[in-house]
């Protein structure tokens, strides 16, 4: 019922204990799980985006730059003046030495005939009035091209610029070597998996591609995904990963800049750092878990324990007011009873003087009368003999304090049964510690107590046997042990030993008293007294005497 009781305490204790400590850690890791992941992931987002953009505005200002010369050399310079090779030579050197990237110059007359060049190819007199470009030049005053493979098998693109003179239009043509782009782009291709690249409205690659082509090949995306200025989309990439894409438009949307990254390669520090947020969760909880289960069983085994010590501490209480109660009773019972005991032993001397008259001598029942007479008297003694060891006791009930030496009254008390124990051929063993001091106690009382203890030990022997008597100092207590090597006690025995008139001896030989009086003797003088059987034969009783030191006179 009890151990019921004390492990759904433990139960109850335990699963609060947990619920109480385990529910915020679990909520705060649950949440910095989720916030974790979905932070990392939009400044991933907001990174790559970034990046785009940087990049973007790194192409933009090439391009800027590069029609910004070209159209500073048409408006410094005259048509008549450019036409001139010569001419044309040295301005397409300061616009390579201030700029660079240029691949040729050309000037091209409004019949669309190229009328002087410098570069590569002689393509003086070649006529394109029949190109798109041309036509769009002419109408808009600025061209710039998509990359293409020129004559040279060599990916390129052109920049052109018109001009009027004396009503007459003319045009400043440059080809630009696409690998500068290039090489402003690689520094966007972080990492394993980061690639970056321009490709044109149809997705053909404006510059080539890390992973996936080489200039003009056809890009595996769907430019229309990417809308506006900066898109970042999420879709698979050409390993079948997740990846990140952040586009951006520029040369007057023309081109797109693609920077693209598999997330998990960014966040893999991160996973890293998330994958140690778990650890320490986990070894936390599994912490917290064993210490409330090792607190928890600490905690109600302590109760346990205390409850059992209390158990056996109320079963001495109840015990020993039984006993005091009975105590008192008996006393008062055994007062009533010694008056009248004096009167009738009085009277039965009196019967036997009167029985020696010779009225009686001659009475033929004089004998049963003088038998019957002894009887009375037998039994007179024997209830006269219970009565003055209850008022003994009961007289005396408060212990007086004199210099007592425990050694010494083991001794005396020996001596007084020496004689007794010999004739029974009972052994006497004495072994007393020297460090037993002089105490203030009743001398008679404990002296009473030893005699009780070793009357019983020689009367348990019977005959032929040895008794130890041991006396030694534990802490701030004498205590003497008497181990006999009688039959012992059953568990009854121990049970009732010091109930006043508990005995087992015959009828008239024992009267029951005496535990029970030596019991009250050490109760009332702070001390102890108690019973066990020893392991190999026979009882121990152990007196525990406190140590009061007697007050200087
Ligand atoms: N050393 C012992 N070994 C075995 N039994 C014992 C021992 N001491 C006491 N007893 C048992 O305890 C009982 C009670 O002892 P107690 O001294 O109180 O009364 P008693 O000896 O029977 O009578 P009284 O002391 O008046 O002569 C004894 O009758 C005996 O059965
Ligand atoms: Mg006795």
């Amino acid at each position: 019922m009890k151990e019921r009781l004390y492990r759904s305490l433990q139960q109850k204790s335990i699963a609060l204990t947990l619920v109480v400590s385990l529910a915020p850690l679990l909520i705060l890791g649950a949440t910095l799980y989720h916030q974790f992941e979905n932070t990392c992931r939009e400044k991933t987002r907001e990174q790559i985006s970034y990046r785009a953009q940087a990049q973007a505005e790194a192409i933009d200002l090439f391009l800027k730059e590069r029609t910004a010369i070209l159209n500073a050399m048409a408006d410094t310079h005259t048509f008549q003046h450019m036409i001139d090779t010569q001419n044309l030579t040295r301005i397409f050197e300061v616009m390579n030495a201030r700029a660079g990237a240029f691949v040729d110059l050309g000037i091209i007359d409004n019949t669309g005939t190229h009328r002087a060049y410098v570069g590569p190819y002689d393509l003086r007199g070649r006529n394109y009035i029949d190109q798109p470009w041309f036509n769009e030049v002419m109408i808009k005053g600025h061209y710039k091209s998509d990359v293409y493979m020129g004559f040279r098998q060599q990916p390129h693109f052109i920049i052109a610029v018109r001009r009027h003179e004396n009503q007459q239009a003319w045009i400043l043509r440059a080809t630009i070597d696409p690998n500068r782009l290039e090489e402003i782009i690689r520094s966007a291709r972080i990492g394993r998996t980061g690639d970056a690249y321009l490709v044109n409205r149809q997705g053909v690659f404006q510059t080539r591609s890390r992973f996936e082509g080489a200039v003009l090949s056809k890009a595996n995306l769907d430019t229309r995904q990417f809308g506006g200025r900066i898109t970042v989309i999420e879709m698979k990439d050409h390993t079948g990963e997740d990846c990140l894409y952040a586009g951006s438009w520029l040369n007057d949307n023309k081109w797109l800049l693609v920077i693209n990254q598999q997330p998990l390669e960014l966040l893999s520090r991160l996973f890293a750092l998330r994958q140690m947020e778990m650890v320490i969760i986990t070894l936390g909880v599994l912490g917290i878990v064993a210490t409330t289960i090792f607190t928890t069983r600490l905690v109600i085994n302590r109760l346990k324990r205390t409850d059992l010590e209390m158990i056996e501490l109320n079963a001495q209480l109840v015990q020993s007011d039984k006993l005091a109660a009975l105590g008192k009773m008996a006393a008062g019972v055994a007062h009533e009873i010694n008056n009248p005991l004096a009167v009738i032993l009085q009277k039965t001397g009196w019967m036997e003087d009167l029985l020696e008259e010779e009225d009686f001598q001659n009475c033929e029942n004089l004998d049963e009368f003088q038998k019957s007479i002894a009887k009375i008297e037998e039994h007179v003694e024997r209830a006269r003999k219970v009565v003055h060891n209850m008022l003994g006791y009961a007289r005396r009930m408060e212990p007086r304090q004199e210099d007592v030496d425990v050694n010494d009254t083991i001794q005396q008390t020996i001596t007084l049964l020496e004689n007794h124990a010999r004739i029974n051929n009972i052994d006497i063993q004495i072994d007393l510690a020297d460090s037993i001091p002089i105490i203030a106690s009743d001398q008679a009382q404990l002296q009473q107590v030893f005699l009780n203890l070793l009357n019983n030990a020689i009367d348990a022997i019977g005959s032929n046997g040895s008794i130890d008597v041991v006396s030694l100092r534990e802490d701030d207590r004498i205590v003497v042990r008497i181990k006999d090597d009688g039959p012992g006690l059953s568990d009854e025995m121990i049970r009732k030993i010091f109930d006043p008139f508990y005995t087992t001896k015959e009828p008239g030989k024992g009267t029951g008293l005496g535990l029970w009086v030596s019991h009250s003797i050490m109760a009332k003088m702070g001390g102890n007294i108690h019973v066990k059987n020893n392991p190999d034969r026979g009882a121990i009783f152990t007196v525990e005497i406190p140590i009061v030191i007697p007050e200087k006179k």
